[in-house]
C-alpha cells in the first residue's frame, strides 16, 4: 500500500524513482491547448442528422483517434457526482481503502498505482481504482461501501455511460459499413471503470501521470473533470485536451482499430501532472469478454481488402499488450499481416 503515490503525503521533491530519463520527460514545455478535437453535439440544438453525425465521428476517429461528445444523455449532475465520489474515495484515510489494495492484476476490484510497478524502471504519478461494472448486479456487491453514496452514484453512472457507449458503437458500426449491433453482445460485454487520481506534483517537468499509450479495449469514455492533464499525440506533436464541462472525451482503442481493419485508429495519449491541485478522472472502458475471438470484421474484408491483422482471443491480446508495452514495443506489431 505504501507504493501508492497518494499515500506519500507532503512530497517536496520528486523521488528519484519517478524521474523519467531526459528524453522521456515532458519538460517545461508549452503544449498548445487543443481546440481542434471535434466536440460533437449528439442531441442538443446543434445536433446533426444521423448521417452527418456519423460522418463527424468517423472523420475524427480517423484523424485523431479521439472525439468529444456533448448533449450525450448522461445527466450533468451524475458526471459531477461520479468525479466527486471518486475524489472522496481517494481522500479517505488509508485504512478505509486498504482492503482494495492489491498487486494481483487478476483481482477484479482493485486499488493500485501502476500495472507494472514491480518491473517498471520508473514509476508514474497516478493511483487508480478499477473494477468491472456490467452487468451491475454481478459486481456492485464487491464495490466500496464508503463513501456512502459510492455504489449508488457509480452504479447509475456506469449504466448511463454504457447506454452512451453502445450508442456510439452503433454509430461507428454504421459509419464503417457494419450492421448496428455488430459490436453488441460478446464484443462489448465487459465494462471497466477506472477512477484515476493524480496528486499534485512538485515538478511536473520530470514525471508523467501516465506514460504515452493507446488503450487496449474498443472504446474509452473519459470524464476528465475540470483540470488539465490529458494530451494527445497528433502528427508527432502533443496537444493538450482542454477540459470542457459535461463533455466525454472518447477514444478508439486497439481492438476497435483491428475490428475496423484499420479504418479507425487508436491514438497515443499521456497525462501530465500539475503543482497545485489533485486531478481525478473517471474512465470507462468497453471490452470484449475475455474469451471472445477478435478479428477484422468479416464484412469488411475480401480479396480487394484483405485482413490487416491476425485474429486473437481477447485475454491473450491483453497479455501481449502489457508485455510489449513493458518492453517499449508497439503492441499491434505482432498482430499485423503483410498486405
Ligand atoms: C487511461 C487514460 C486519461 C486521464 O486511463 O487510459 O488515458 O486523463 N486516462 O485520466
Ligand atoms: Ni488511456
Amino acid at each position: 500500500m505504501e507504493k501508492l503515490i497518494s499515500i506519500r503525503s507532503n512530497i517536496q521533491t520528486v523521488p528519484e524513482s519517478y524521474v523519467l530519463p531526459p528524453d522521456r520527460r515532458p519538460g517545461k514545455q508549452d503544449v498548445p491547448l487543443c481546440k481542434t478535437i471535434p466536440v460533437i453535439d449528439l442531441k442538443g440544438e446543434h445536433a446533426h442528422d444521423k448521417a452527418e453525425l456519423i460522418q463527424k465521428i468517423i472523420k475524427a476517429s480517423q484523424e485523431f483517434g479521439f472525439f468529444q461528445v456533448i448533449n450525450h444523455g448522461v445527466p450533468e449532475e451524475l458526471m459531477r457526482n461520479a468525479l466527486m465520489v471518486g475524489a472522496e474515495f481517494f481522500d479517505m484515510p488509508a485504512e478505509e481503502k486498504a482492503s482494495f489494495y492489491s498487486e494481483d492484476p487478476k483481482k477484479s476490484c482493485r486499488l493500485y498505482t501502476s500495472i507494472d510497478y514491480v518491473r517498471e524502471k520508473v514509476h508514474f504519478w497516478r493511483d487508480t481504482f478499477r473494477h468491472p461494472c456490467h452487468p451491475l448486479e454481478d459486481h456492485v456487491k464487491d464495490w466500496p461501501e464508503k463513501p456512502a453514496r459510492y455504489r449508488e452514484v457509480v452504479g447509475s453512472y456506469a449504466v448511463e455511460v454504457r447506454k452512451l457507449g453502445m450508442w456510439l458503437l452503433d454509430l461507428i458500426c454504421e459509419g464503417i459499413g457494419l450492421k448496428p449491433g455488430y459490436l453488441g453482445s460478446g464484443l462489448s460485454q465487459v465494462q471497466l471503470m477506472a477512477l484515476n487520481h493524480y496528486p499534485p506534483c512538485p515538478d511536473p517537468s520530470l514525471t508523467l501521470g501516465l506514460p504515452k499509450h493507446s488503450d487496449v479495449n474498443l472504446i474509452t469514455l473519459l470524464n476528465q473533470g475540470e483540470v488539465n492533464g490529458l494530451q494527445v499525440l497528433k502528427d508527432e506533436r502533443w496537444l493538450a485536451v482542454e477540459p470542457v464541462t459535461n463533455v466525454f472525451v472518447v477514444n478508439i482503442g486497439h481492438m476497435l482499430q483491428i475490428i475496423s481493419n484499420g479504418k479507425l485508429r487508436s491514438a497515443d495519449h499521456r497525462v501530465v501532472t500539475n503543482t497545485s491541485v489533485a486531478r481525478t478522472t473517471v474512465a470507462s472502458f468497453i471490452f470484449p469478454s475475455s474469451d471472445s475471438l477478435v478479428e477484422p470484421a468479416r464484412p469488411l474484408t475480401n480479396k480487394g481488402s484483405p485482413p490487416r491483422y491476425k485474429a486473437f482471443i481477447c485475454k491473450d491480446f491483453v497479455s501481449t499488450y502489457i508485455a510489449d508495452t513493458h518492453e517499449g514495443k508497439p503492441p499491434l506489431e505482432r498482430y499485423e499481416l503483410d498486405p
